[in-house]
């Protein structure tokens, strides 16, 4: 099998009690495993065989090969925006640039919250670098994310039901409180 299932960078119950280990078994183990099952069978033997993830998803017209490809890519993303030592408030360049863009942090989480909270049905919520360099917050729906649209990913929040539907039901808003306390300010940081 070309593609494989990247491993968790973190353990199964790293990030109990805000995203609990039966999630993560699930989340990981069977979502993201089975797009990257699905992705196996359907690139196998065609022109994509050989082509790298990335640039699959930027090519890829829309269907079910761009649908896996690209729920792979934003998956394995996903899980490096998260982490056990994570949480608190960013610094450095990445502060500055979030203030710039929207006041401050907690105004940026407001913002990004109310974007994440208003998705209708499945999708995602991301912090971008838009091609003239400013930060933005935008939300896509299903497997569509930032590579498709010229924006740079910094972070992203997987707002599909599964993300959340086992630690917190119907309630959103308490998994993003919960994400805000694994964020993972390192990895984006590092991603200016
Ligand atoms: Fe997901």
């Amino acid at each position: 099998m070309r593609f494989k299932l990247p491993e968790l960078p973190y353990a199964m119950d790293a990030l109990v009690p805000h995203i609990s280990a039966e999630t993560l078994q699930f989340h990981h183990g069977k979502h993201h495993a089975k797009y990257v099952d699905t992705l196996n069978k359907l690139a196998a033997k065609t022109e994509w065989a050989d082509v790298r993830l990335e640039e699959i998803v930027r090519r890829a017209a829309p269907g079910p090969l761009f649908n896996n490809a690209a729920q792979n890519w934003n998956h394995s993303f996903y899980w490096q925006c998260l982490s056990p030592r994570g949480g608190g408030d960013p610094s450095g360049k990445l502060a500055d640039q979030i203030r710039g863009g929207f006041g401050d942090v907690t105004g940026f989480q407001r913002e990004f919250n109310a974007a994440a909270s208003e998705l209708f049905g499945s999708g995602w919520a991301w912090l971008v670098r838009e091609p003239d360099g400013r930060v933005a917050i935008k939300t896509t729906a299903n497997a569509d994310g930032p590579l498709v649209h010229g924006w740079v990913p910094l972070l992203t929040c997987d707002m599909w039901e599964h993300a959340y539907y086992i630690d917190y039901r119907h309630a959103k808003k308490k998994y993003l409180e919960a994400f805000w306390n694994v964020v993972n300010w390192e990895f984006v940081a590092a991603r200016l």
